[in-house]
């Protein structure tokens, strides 16, 4: 999709973006050759929908969209805090880039986000890695064509890393990756210094966006043909645009919106899910069943100096109200193991949890220190292979749990969107049940006969990480 739209009247700095715009397509007029540009995106679904909105200001000013690094003549990877795993991959395709620069004097490289909003990254940056033309922080989102100006302009390299108040940006162009499929961002931020946690030092204090500029790109994505919106915020319980509105009214009134399409969100803050919240989900059957509800940690004293400010057994006993509530619903979650002076009691108690509630997956990742959080600065007497231990043996817990609530589809028949028009590499179609569970399956049909339909897949076979079936 090469065209970019246009959503909302509000806008931030707008027109003298708009003229930025006007000069880099000068700029790019004068080349006289096809320039393209290449966003590549690491991390979370927010970096996703940020990207879009990156590639969606690059086509405004007269890029052509490629997945190619090695033909374009703008990249931008668009960088992730959240663990060192991400910086450090991030880092090392960076270093890749130089030799993509010797063989292209046009090529315009920049880095932006998250990683690159830490200072000593930025630094890092600064003094390693001299072909990269600019660096960006997050609340730069809306200032592409600024930039890019300024670096072609100067010829040099810029820094456009500040402290400035985070924004809420409206009436960004965006390029979507997909016709079926969209994020759509209801607050940015987040205000809850989880002391692991990198986001509200790189992403700034939370805000909500107005929800007429919220229903408004949901409209046009509607009539667009998406079928499945995904709202987007760290904690979108606290969606906060004043007046009392609030999470549950905004699902309620996207879902009397008419339109074949189904909802869904993240991330919820345990600490923040309400009743109202459980009763918009169960009312509206546009909202999808599942409920990703991050956990973190089984044991209360590990919650407590994580400042996730709720107690196991609260976290338990709003688990079991979203199950009876909903009970054909998927519950996900995500798992630190080895937080600074986990014990293995402490370990045992997230075991605990896993095997109560049977989640359809988790997302478990081992600690890692991440620079200025409150964390980091805490005794950590859990040796690296006691932690890897540890992860393995909550992986295998899972997997069996996953592997077993998997085999009991054998028989029956679900719903999935299909949304793929080619066969994967195994042969098969691939779709997504309404809880978010991957089918794989056959049919006669072909993929575009098939591609953006619901359908119905009749399950025969089962392992841990999905279903396989064949389409009624
Ligand atoms: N180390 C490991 N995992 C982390 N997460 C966030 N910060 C860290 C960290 N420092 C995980 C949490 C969060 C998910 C998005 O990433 O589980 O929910
Ligand atoms: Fe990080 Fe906690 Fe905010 Fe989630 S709620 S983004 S884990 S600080």
């Amino acid at each position: 999709m090469n065209t970019p739209e246009k959503y909302n009247e509000d806008h931030t700095d707008l027109e003298n973006q708009i003229k930025y715009t006007e000069k880099v397509r000068e700029i790019l007029a004068a080349k006289k050759r096809i320039n393209k540009a290449c966003i590549i995106t690491f991390g979370c679904q927010q970096n996703e929908a940020d990207s879009e909105r990156l590639m969606g200001q690059a086509i405004s000013m007269g890029y052509i969209k490629t997945d190619i690094p090695d033909e374009a003549d703008l990249i931008i990877y668009n960088t992730c805090a959240v663990r060192e795993h991400a910086e450090l991959r991030t880092l090392s395709r960076t270093g890749a880039l130089k030799k993509l620069k010797e063989k292209n004097p046009n090529l315009v490289i920049g880095l932006w986000g998250c990683m690159v909003t830490q200072n000593h990254r930025m630094n890092d940056i600064k003094m390693k890695y001299p072909y990269v033309d600019f660096v960006a922080g997050t609340n730069m989102l809306h200032r592409l064509p600024e930039i890019l100006c300024d670096v072609m302009v100067s010829g040099r390299r810029r820094y456009y890393v500040n402290e400035e108040p985070a924004v809420t940006v409206e009436n960004v162009p965006v390029c979507r990756n997909s016709n079926l499929k969209a994020y759509v961002s209801v607050m940015y931020g987040c205000n809850n210094f989880c002391t692991y946690c990198v986001v509200p030092h790189v992403r700034g204090r939370e805000r909500s966006r107005q929800k007429e500029h919220i229903l408004d790109e949901v409209r046009g994505l509607i009539k667009n043909g998406c079928k499945e919106i995904t709202l987007l915020g760290q904690n979108v319980n606290s969606y906060d645009p004043g007046n009392g509105y609030r999470f549950p009214d905004l699902i309620n009134e996207i879902c009397a919106l008419d339109g074949d399409f189904t909802l869904r969100f993240m991330t919820s803050h345990p600490k923040d899910a309400s009743d109202e919240l459980l009763n918009a989900i169960s009312h509206n059957p546009k909202v999808e069943r599942h409920f990703h509800l991050p956990m973190q940690s089984g044991s209360t004293e590990i919650l407590r100096r994580m400042n996730r400010k709720y107690t196991a057994e609260q976290y338990l006993d709003l688990a079991r109200r979203i199950k009876s509530a909903v009970p054909d619903i998927a519950l996900t979650t995500d798992i630190i193991v080895g937080f600074p002076g986990e014990t293995e009691e402490d370990f045992e108690k997230t075991l605990d949890i896993v095997r109560e509630l049977r989640f359809d997956s988790i997302f478990a990742f081992i600690y890692s220190p991440r620079v200025g959080t409150h964390a980091a600065q805490m005794e950590d007497p859990v040796t690296y292979e006691q932690k890897t231990a540890r992860m393995a043996r909550l992986l295998e817990m899972q997997t069996q749990i996953s592997a077993e609530i998997n085999a009991s589809f054998i028989g029956k028949t679900v719903t999935a969107l299909c949304d793929t028009r080619e066969k994967m590499q195994n042969g098969l179609f691939a779709a997504r049940t309404s809880s978010g569970k991957l089918v794989f399956f056959e049919s006669e049909l072909c993929g575009d006969e098939l591609y953006g339909k619901t359908i119905e897949i009749k399950i025969s076979r089962s392992t841990a990480a999905q279903i396989y079936g064949t389409k009624v």
